[in-house]
């Protein structure tokens, strides 16, 4: 009994130093090969009296089980600790590269034209999109039966909201809320009730602009939104000013750009009607403004040759890696 508590001393304190596989094998043999310690004890037994014989071989057996449970538990102690010693470890392959994520196009559009503005002295602006019919409408000068009013062009909620369906909404908003003169872009989403089709979806983006101050000319307008085409589009980019009507303006336009084949209608704008300035408690007399209202998505559509306004709201990553 003796002797095996000291051999089980032995070989516990061998283990614990042992700081290779080549060393945990070397006391495996030792110790349990076929000529190793236990085996000679094994080979003892008939040495013994008979009674003494069945402890002897009980007490060698747990010897062995314990020698073997240890070696197997240092032998995967040492695999851990030095996994950069794996010889099937090779450290030139190349790593595994983390995903890096990116702007959303539609953002990346809003960043841009807002840089072009914020660089002219335009201050980005919030608004709701949760709104009301007189931010949306009777502020904006928009008649009681206009057609935009119609549950059809417009989502309302049973609570008497609506889901603004334009961003000029913001500039009563901070007109409302400020002295002039200001200068703002308002980026938002804005929602109506069209069926989704390559052109149309229920929600999409707008970026509003207003400038109000003491003379703030049509001409200025035009200075403006010619230096943001030309900004945006390069120098090429032809631009075309056709009449055409806004409740909120007065004289109102559509901007048409080109680039030598045809015209495409981009935005619209004018000169701040005296109503809307009016129904901010704005003095018409002393102040005037500029406004216009441009679509994110045509845009973007535009400057990357998009051709389906949905590609933008479905989240399929292959589209959205490309930008
Ligand atoms: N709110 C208009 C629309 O959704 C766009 C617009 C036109 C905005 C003329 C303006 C403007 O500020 O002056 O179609």
């Amino acid at each position: 009994m003796a002797d095996l508590r000291a051999l089980q001393n032995e070989v516990s304190s061998k283990i614990k130093e042992a700081q290779s596989a080549k060393a945990i094998e070397e006391i495996r043999i030792a110790f349990l090969g076929r000529k190793g310690k236990i085996a000679n004890l094994f080979g003892a037994i008939g040495s013994l009296t008979p009674d003494r014989r069945k402890q002897f071989g009980h007490d060698l057996n747990e010897l062995k089980s314990f020698i073997e449970s240890n070696l197997t538990e240092k032998l995967k102690s040492l695999s851990s600790e030095s996994k950069g010693e794996d010889p099937y470890f090779d450290p030139t392959l190349p790593g595994v590269s983390p995903r890096v994520g990116r702007l959303h196009p539609i953002t990346q559009t809003i960043r841009e034209i807002s840089d072009i503005f914020v660089r002219l002295g335009f201050e980005v602006v919030d608004g709701e999109e949760i709104e009301t019919e007189f931010h949306n409408f009777t502020a904006l000068h928009i008649p009681l039966d206009h057609p935009s009013r119609d549950a059809f062009d417009t989502f309302y909620t049973d609570s008497g909201y609506l889901l603004r369906s334009q961003t000029s909404t913001v500039q009563i908003r901070q007109m409302k809320k400020r002295k002039p003169p200001l200068r703002i872009i308002a980026p938002g989403k804005v929602y109506r009730p069209d069926a989704v089709d390559a052109s149309h979806s229920f929600m999409f983006h707008q970026i509003e602009g207003l400038m109000v101050d003491k003379s703030t000319a049509f001409s200025d307008l035009k200075g403006i939104i010619h230096l943001f085409l030309r900004t945006l589009f390069g120098k090429k980019v032809q631009m075309r000013f056709r009449p055409h009507f806004f409740p909120f303006t007065e004289p109102s336009v559509e901007v048409d750009v080109s680039w030598g084949k045809g015209w495409l209608e981009l935005l619209g704008a004018g000169e701040v009607h005296p109503s809307v300035l009016s129904a901010v408690g704005y003095s018409p007399n002393r102040v005037q403004g500029f406004a216009f209202g441009l679509g994110v998505e045509r845009i973007a559509m535009l400057k990357y040759g998009i051709h389906d306004i949905r590609l933008f709201f479905e989240n399929d990553l292959r589209f959205l890696r490309q930008f």
